[in-house]
């Protein structure tokens, strides 16, 4: 893929959960290792507009193209087996498996084996292997979660609200981990955490009531903008 080639282009998204609906003519792009944040307060949609993304919804209209391909009506784990890896909210890992099984499960399903990379992310990790899934700490089930999308080679990483109750050390380990992980993917991540968003996004997109409002882009302007205003 050349350089400054869209990894993600959405266009024109439309989405509801019957007749309620919540996302209106969404377009926005992801380039190649960007790490793009969008922003928006609790029900703004942002975790619907992620679902649409990866296949979990259906999307009413619009178009999702990935690497140049369509993916709309692809279903969500062949979209993952392309690259395109999705964290959702709520830090579901098998609790009854160990860290390591957990890892492995993810391994055969989507034939992405390096371990390596996931103990050079996380290197915690390595320490924790054999912990059951269910004693793991918030953190810990983040770098779990990440730590399973990354065994492969993902090209996009969809990441629903990762600082979300998290402790602010946590949150300046991930801090480093993302800008490390963006030298080899491109990295969306959704949520309502401003800091930890102007620490590491490359553009904002801030969303509103299901539609985009605005958008920055570089740290500066990024680091001045009063995101609050738009949301
Ligand atoms: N399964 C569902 N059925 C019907 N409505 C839903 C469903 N899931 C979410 N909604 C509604 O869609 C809207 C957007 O919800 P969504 O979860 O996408 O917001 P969000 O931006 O991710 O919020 P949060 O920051 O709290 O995670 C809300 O009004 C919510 O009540
Ligand atoms: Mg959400």
């Amino acid at each position: 893929m050349a350089k400054n080639e869209n990894v993600l282009e959405v266009k024109n998204l439309n989405a509801a959960y019957g007749e309620a609906k919540v996302i209106f003519d969404v377009s926005l792009n992801v380039k190649e290792k960007e790490l793009v944040a969008i922003v928006g307060r609790n029900g703004a949609g942002k975790t619907t507009l992620l679902k649409n993304i990866v296949g979990l919804l259906k999307p009413v209209s619009g178009s999702i193209v990935f690497n140049g391909e369509e993916i709309k009506g692809i279903p969500t784990y062949q979209i993952a087996q392309k690259g395109l890896k999705y964290i959702d909210q709520d830090k579901k890992v098998f609790s009854e498996l160990s860290v390591r099984e957990n890892l492995e499960l993810s391994s055969y399903a989507m034939n992405d084996y390096n371990l390596e990379k996931v103990m050079e992310y996380f290197p915690k990790l390595e320490t924790l292997m054999d912990r059951q899934g269910v004693f793991l700490s918030g953190g810990e089930k983040q770098m779990l979660m990440i730590g399973r999308a990354i065994l492969g080679k993902p090209q996009l990483l969809l990441i629903d609200e990762p600082t979300e109750g998290l402790a602010p050390s946590i949150v300046d380990d991930l801090v480093k981990t993302f800008k490390e992980l963006k030298n080899e993917t491109a990295i969306v991540i959704v949520g309502q955490n401003l800091s930890f968003v102007s620490r590491v996004a490359d553009r904002v997109y801030a969303f509103k009531e299901g539609k985009i409002v605005t958008e920055v882009t570089g740290k500066e302007d990024i680091e001045t903008a009063n995101f609050d205003k738009y949301l």
